[in-house]
């Protein structure tokens, strides 16, 4: 199994390295237009190999696809990030452009590779890569349902002083301060966490997690890289592997919850074949209104895409 990451920044990197030390795929391409930074960080990686005992063969490549040639998936991390005062939706101008120019690339040479797009604004650059690709909904996902779990999941282990091993949950709406955490669906060991914590707490984790990707903004000057990198390093890994694991995912929906043409994050099964299905919750009404806001706040962005080409 070959597997591509295109941009050898933060995330890209942090992803390969996770693929290679996991041994999840044997060939890991990282590509990257800065003269020699994929190269570098590529070897930097295969000499870890010894030291962390892996087999897994790391390439870089300074804008050479052919290198990437017959990639089983693709993982698109190439694009600015977010720096203090920008919302993801700012980056949409820039991050279009080298998204678009990218998938171009990796088909050429990958034409059946399964795309994982990182870059944001998360929803509307996996509806870009859609486009570009003309590839099957199922081939063209975007990641971010599971970092945003992650976190959600890593403020309510810290908050009950458990193990986030124990912490079950699921998110979904698109990928910015509108993205719907589901209390309803969150369970620690298969107790519902509604059972083990205050509501106001709760709220207040729910909020903090909304505004995750902010925190970090704030704290570091630009976004975060560990937890995503090892998002999309698990997103490669169930597919590579077929594990059929359950993820919130970000997909084309044409008729799921009610809503068509729009890419949002709902769960979804992923597999040898990428999503393999969409997964519909029975939503109550007010989590059925929260996704619909988001679902308005994503379409917008996508018009401004679609204004843009
Ligand atoms: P970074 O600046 O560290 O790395 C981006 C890399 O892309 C740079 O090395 C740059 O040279 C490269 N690049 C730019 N144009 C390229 C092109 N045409 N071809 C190949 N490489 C190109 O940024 P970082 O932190 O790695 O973030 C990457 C993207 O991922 C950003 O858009 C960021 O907002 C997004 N992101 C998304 C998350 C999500 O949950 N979906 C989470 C974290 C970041
Ligand atoms: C994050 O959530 C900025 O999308 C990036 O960390």
């Amino acid at each position: 199994m070959k597997v591509t990451v295109v941009g050898a920044g933060n995330v890209g990197a942090t992803c390969a390295d996770v693929l290679a030390y996991k041994e999840i795929v044997e060939e890991v391409v990282l590509v990257d237009i800065k003269e020699g930074v994929a190269e570098g960080k590529a070897l930097d990686i295969w000499q870890k190999a010894p030291i962390n005992t892996y087999d897994t063969r790391t390439v870089g490549s300074t804008n050479d696809y052919s290198k990437t040639a017959g990639s089983d998936i693709v993982v698109i991390t190439s694009g600015l990030p977010r720096k203090p005062g920008m919302t993801r939706d700012d980056l949409i101008e820039t991050n279009a452009g080298i998204v678009k120019t990218v998938t171009e690339s990796v088909l050429k040479h990958s034409p059946e590779a399964i795309i994982i797009v990182v870059s944001n604004p998360l929803d509307v650059m996996t509806y870009q890569a859609h486009l570009v690709s003309k590839l099957p909904r199922t081939r063209v996902m975007g990641m971010a349902g599971i970092l945003d779990t992650a976190r959600y999941r890593a403020f309510l282990a810290e908050a009950l002083d458990v193990s986030p091993k124990e912490i079950q949950a699921i998110l979904m709406g698109g990928h910015g301060d509108t993205m719907v955490p589901l209390p309803r669906y969150t369970t620690v060991a298969g107790i519902p966490v509604t059972e083990l914590i205050d509501k106001d707490k709760l709220d207040a984790i729910v909020e903090r997690t909304k505004n995750g990707g902010g925190e970090l903004v704030k704290l570091m000057g630009t976004s975060a890289w560990y937890a995503p990198g090892s998002a999309a390093a698990q997103m490669v890994e169930a597919i590579a592997k077929n594990q059929r694991r359950v993820f919130p995912v970000c997909v084309k929906l044409e008729g799921e919850y009610g809503i068509s043409d729009c890419y949002l994050g709902v769960p979804v099964i992923l597999g040898k074949n990428g999503i393999e299905k969409i997964i519909e919750l029975d939503l109550n009404e007010d989590e059925k209104a929260l996704l619909e806001t988001s679902r308005k706040h994503v379409r917008e962005v996508m018009e401004v895409l679609d204004k843009l080409s």
